[in-house]
């Protein structure tokens, strides 16, 4: 039988209009519009992408945004210097500086030059020891996002196998860690597993971001699994694609996610619920 859809682009829709609910209602009360500053250094194509749809997404939320563009040649005390601008700035609740950066940027310098409380992506040394610990303001957007589609499709983790392909530090360590706290069994697998395909065909819940095309095939899950593919990788046709082959995997698996539609409008979505947090701390709400 074929497999459940998980319709990100629906979930994600339904969560920005309770976003722009909440958002609204706290500029209501208090006159804090949330604000996002995104910083873009160069000019690589699918970061402009990203970037100008989270400024779409933000206006589209009610919220204030703005993005600053910096050429390819900004140098690293240029960068410091506009991210402690932002700092000061009261209109901007969150700063989110785009990924990758040219490579002569130190990004962990950059990184830990946010301010914990404006750090809206959670890549803070501060932010991610506090998802450790599972006491947080701020989850990393992808494996928030993730979440959020496991909870809206009401799949139950506590106690199932959850198995994470891909270690990265923005998606596969916090997911793993996400999941740990909802009660899964958690395997990490990475480049260096022996025998991927055994490890993945245990998972109740297989979570994958790897960054390879159609990876994941048919034969390495097990069936009625629930499929969430992470990957966004763009083929020699310009089509996009994520990790899993989803022709394949969704003969198997009981619920998986498409690429595009499934994860990517996610992301995004948690972007603006960490900056509505943000706002509302600065407002000096309660959460
Ligand atoms: N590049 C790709 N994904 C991300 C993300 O979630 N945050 C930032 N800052 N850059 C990225």
């Amino acid at each position: 039988m074929a497999a459940r859809i998980i319709d990100g682009k629906k979930i994600a829709g339904l969560t920005r209009t309770d976003i722009a609910a909440r958002a609204a209602m706290l500029e209501a009360e208090t006159g804090v519009k949330p604000g996002l500053a995104v910083i873009i250094v160069g000019n690589d194509p699918a970061s402009q992408v990203y970037v100008r749809n989270k400024k779409r997404a933000c206006e589209e939320a009610g919220m204030y945004s703005v993005v600053v563009e910096m050429p390819a040649d900004t140098t690293q005390a240029e960068l410091m210097k506009q991210i402690e601008q932002l700092k000061k700035d009261e209109k901007v609740h969150g700063i989110l500086v785009q990924l990758p950066l040219p490579k002569h940027l130190d990004e962990e310098t950059v990184i830990a030059a946010i301010p914990p409380e404006k750090d809206v992506d959670a890549f803070h040394p501060a932010n991610t020891g506090k998802i450790m610990i599972g006491d947080y303001d701020f989850l990393p957007c992808t494996p928030a996002g993730v979440m959020k589609l496991l909870e809206y499709e009401n799949i139950e983790i506590s106690g199932k196998e959850c198995v994470v392909v891909g270690r990265s530090n923005i998606v596969g360590k916090p997911q793993a860690m996400l999941l740990l706290h909802a009660n899964g069994t958690v395997t990490v697998c990475h480049s260096k597993t022996k025998d991927l395909a055994q490890v993945t065909r245990r998972a109740d819940i297989l979570v994958v971001a790897i960054g390879r095309a159609n990876f994941i095939t048919g034969d390495m899950i097990k069936p009625g699994a629930v499929v969430i593919d992470v990957g966004m990788n763009r083929l020699e046709d310009k089509k996009l694609c994520g990790d899993v082959d989803f022709a394949s995997c969704s003969q198997i698996a009981g619920a998986i996610t498409p690429v595009p539609g499934g994860v990517g409008p996610m992301t995004i979505t948690m972007l603006l619920e960490n900056t509505l947090t943000a706002a509302k701390k600065a407002a000096g709400k309660k959460l």
